[in-house]
């Protein structure tokens, strides 16, 4: 099959090297053309594990290649997938669909034949009849069907999860689409990977309750976490309880720092704005919006009392910028909130991330940048874990402690137990789980 991948981002360079990997033939399409350029020197504008060697082994046998101009790949193409950005609208949260909008009437001025156009941007039930209208209206002539298939990969495990996902989730009442998405994906039809054909809306909709089902489980273990530190009690061995149980089930019950990410904060809320919308309002989804938010802040208030009260004119060490490890993405990430409250707090911060710098360099004021975690850890009264890279799950305490002004550490993702920092004569503060720091 010809596919065209209109967007090259996260999803979009992942989905359309899987694709040719697949043994299709696909071009990646993108506006930006400092990132084709990159990817035509077979330099990869993303970290993400496994990905490099991805595009340099399918761009090699000639089944996956780069473009700025949209019409072409397009014309050539039997499925067009939009996969461009979907971000929240300035002022009121809302998706913004600009860019959709705009590549479905670039795409519309192009089609040659019938395509299936596959709406793969997560967006608000109801977008893909509104890019069907913008195409018929472009273009009277064309022979096209338009698809849902919302993408569910995580980023730092994106090759994986589109290889191996749960399930496809197709919206299409239209038997030649449906043709078309089989083929595409049937090498991961003959693993038995379930493809769900769903009317066009619900697979819209599918998206959005999957995401925000997951934040709502994250928020639900993050208070259960405030509890648990106030009564007593331990938030692990609490998720482990409760995740045993087959009903509940073990995944996204790390009690930690909120989330973050390019998702969930971005897709609760546009959730929020459609329930509303259709008189629907998803009261649940809201309160987690709203609780995870402040719980960004409530992190630099850990800082705090880890310290006894008074951070000001004190230098803290953050370990892990992005919003999850093995991602570069700095997206709505946690450490951006709980660096500026620090600040606003009157502390120095010092920080390191191994694949985020570059990204949060330009949203992060004021922070000395260190390459590697004993170096920002130097002069530090309190050494603070934020995103739980593999490379911090060992770190040389003794080292730490012999750079650091004060042996404390914040343990955000609760990688240590506090019997093996207290080892070290560290103070130690996690999260849901009795500390040693002198709060
Ligand atoms: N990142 C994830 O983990 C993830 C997972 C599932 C779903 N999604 C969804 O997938 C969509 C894309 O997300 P992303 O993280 O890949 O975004 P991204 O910002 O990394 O990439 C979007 C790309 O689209 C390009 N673009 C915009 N308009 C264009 C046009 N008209 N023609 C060509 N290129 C154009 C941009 O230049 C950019 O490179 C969003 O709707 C997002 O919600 C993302």
């Amino acid at each position: 099959m010809r596919v065209a991948m209109i967007g090259t981002g996260y999803v979009g360079l992942v989905s359309g090297a899987c694709f040719a990997d697949f043994g299709h033939d696909v071009t990646c399409v993108d506006k930006d053309t400092g990132k084709i350029a990159a990817l035509d020197k077979g330099e990869v504008p993303i970290y993400e594990p496994g990905l490099a060697e991805l595009v340099a082994g399918n761009a090699r046998a000639g089944r996956l290649k780069f473009a700025t101009s949209l019409p072409e790949a397009v014309k050539a193409a039997d499925a067009v997938f939009i996969a461009v950005g979907t971000p929240s609208r300035r002022g009121d949260g809302h998706a913004d669909l600009s860019y959709v909008f705009d590549a479905a009437r670039e795409i519309a001025a192009a089609l040659s034949g019938f395509t299936a156009v596959i709406t793969k941007s997560t967006v608000p039930v109801g977008t893909g009849d509104e890019v069907e209208r913008i195409i018929g209206e472009t273009r009277k002539d064309a022979d096209y069907a338009v698809v849902s298939n919302p993408e569910f990969l995580r980023e730092g495990a994106a090759i994986q999860d589109f290889k191996h996902p749960d399930r496809i989730v197709v919206g299409t009442d239209d038997a030649r689409a449906r043709e078309v998405m089989a083929e595409l994906y049937r090498p991961l039809y003959l693993n038995r990977a379930p493809i769900l054909f769903t009317g066009r809306r619900t697979a819209e909709l599918i998206k959005y309750a999957a995401n925000a089902f997951l934040a709502t489980k994250i928020t639900f273990i993050n208070e259960i976490a405030d509890l648990a530190e106030k009564a007593g009690a331990d938030v692990q061995e609490i998720a482990r309880g409760i995740g045993l149980d087959n009903r509940i089930g073990a995944k996204f019950l790390h009690a930690g720092p909120g989330f973050g990410g390019s998702c969930l904060p971005k897709d609760t809320v546009a959730l929020i704005k459609t329930g509303h919308d259709h008189g629907a309002p998803l009261r649940i989804v809201e309160a987690v919006a709203a609780v995870n938010d402040a719980r960004k802040r409530a992190m630099a208030r850990k800082v705090q009392s880890a310290l006894g009260g008074d951070i000001a004119g004190k230098t803290i060490a953050v370990l892990g910028l992005t919003f999850k490890p093995n991602t570069d993405d700095m997206r709505e990430a946690p450490s951006i909130t709980l660096i500026a409250a620090l600040q606003d707090m009157g502390a120095t911060v010092r920080a390191y991330d191994p694949a985020g710098m570059d990204q949060a360099k330009p949203l992060l004021g004021k922070v000395a940048f260190c390459d590697s975690a004993y170096s920002c850890a130097e002069g530090a009264s309190a050494l603070v874990i934020v995103t739980e890279w593999e490379e911090f799950r060992a770190l040389d305490f003794a080292r730490l402690k012999s750079v650091m002004a004060k042996p404390v550490l914040v343990d955000l993702r609760n990688v240590y137990s506090a019997a093996d920092v207290a080892r070290h004569g560290f103070a130690y503060e996690s999260v849901g789980r009795a500390g040693t720091a002198d709060s």
